[in-house]
């Protein structure tokens, strides 16, 4: 697979700060408050995108019921919470189109006419099927609508006719399938859609206070919520280098989550991070104690816009409302060609 890198799309973005054209599309199941990895791992590069292409960023609520259709009771929480977290960290509705998937019918039926002509085993053998599986036991999701989800993510990307799909790796595979039932629709009904790339994100994996990936599941997350206090509270409870005992000990930062979160927040005094853990000069309290002061630092202006717009959340319904009108002109073209194309309109 040929991956838009770091290198190629993201690098010339960060450094002209121009509009390069070409259509972005991205979503997210509304899982609530996000926290410093969804941040660092996926939001701050929307946010830089918006400003160099046209950007689609939705809610993806039809996603969700995948997995939650048995309690919906907190969809509408949050949704609410990730479409305030996407504004205050910074994603601009001037700049781009942000919009719910249940607002545009079309997608729905994109995805039932591509559902038509994807084959079973290409879903059966999706590697996030089968993590799912075994992760959510205990949960029915041997369904319809939960084998279908790269269908249905196949059918929000091509709708808008995206081009670039920026997302975490655990996406790629969805991404593949997109493009081979690009390929498969092309081949019944001549050359329509063009085969979206992903944009790859160029944080890496961001590690959580217990030291695995941070995840809402795992309860190791740091919200972007999460007051100054709950950030110490937090820090401190972080896994460290065991090896370390004493303060003299000579410290591994590659094997501590406190450093993983470093090497993200505190760009400017890493060397002098590295250096007093790996010489036995700084103690990890005290180096807990540096991390949660950046993070705090770097949440500012977040917190004060959050709370800003916690205030009138009844503008939320209206900015949704906003971004489905402008999606729904290209919607409407999308799929009336492709009425068109499997003969089911003149
Ligand atoms: N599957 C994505 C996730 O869980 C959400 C999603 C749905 C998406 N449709 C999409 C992402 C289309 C990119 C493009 O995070
Ligand atoms: Fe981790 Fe910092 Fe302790 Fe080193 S000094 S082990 S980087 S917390």
């Amino acid at each position: 697979m040929d991956l838009f890198v770091e290198e190629e799309i993201l690098t010339p973005v960060k450094r002209t700060g121009t509009f390069r054209g070409g259509r972005v599309l991205s979503g997210y199941r509304p899982s609530g408050r996000l926290h410093l990895g969804h941040y660092f791992g996926t939001l701050t590069n929307w946010i830089r995108l918006q400003h160099e292409f046209e950007c689609f960023f939705f809610v993806a609520d039809w996603h969700a019921l995948t997995t939650i259709y048995e309690d919906t009771s907190q969809l509408q929480n949050d949704i609410q919470d990730m479409v305030l977290d996407w504004l205050a960290a910074g994603l601009d509705p001037e700049k781009c189109k942000i919009y719910r998937q249940s607002d545009l019918p079309e997608v729905a039926e994109l995805a039932l006419y591509l559902s038509m002509l994807t084959p079973l085993p290409w879903l059966e053998r999706n590697p996030t099927y089968k993590d799912q599986m075994r992760e959510l036991k205990g949960k029915e999701i041997a369904t319809h609508g939960f084998l279908g989800y790269p269908v249905l993510q196949a059918a929000d990307i091509l709708l808008v006719q995206g081009q670039f799909v920026p997302v975490g790796e655990d996406q790629l595979s969805h991404l593949e399938l997109a493009r081979e039932i690009v390929r498969r629709f092309n081949n019944f009904y001549g050359q329509y859609f063009t085969e979206p790339q992903p944009l790859l994100s160029p944080a890496k994996k961001i590690i959580g206070t217990d030291g695995r990936k941070m995840s809402k599941s795992y309860n190791n997350a740091i919200y972007l919520t999460d007051s100054p206090t709950e950030v110490k509270e937090k820090t401190k409870i972080m896994i460290t280098d065991p090896a370390r005992i004493r303060v003299s000990d000579p410290g591994h930062p590659e094997v501590c989550s406190v450093y993983w979160l470093h090497q993200i927040v505190s760009e400017e005094i890493l060397s002098d991070i590295k250096e007093k853990c790996m010489k036995g000069q700084r103690g990890c309290v005290a180096c807990k104690s540096i991390l949660a002061e950046t993070v705090n630092s770097s949440l500012e202006d977040f917190r004060d816009k959050r709370k800003e717009l916690e205030e009138e959340t009844d503008l939320l319904e209206e900015l949704l409302a906003r971004g489905a009108k402008q999606v729904k002109p290209v919607a409407h073209l999308t799929i009336e060609d492709v009425r068109k194309r499997i003969n089911i309109r003149e």
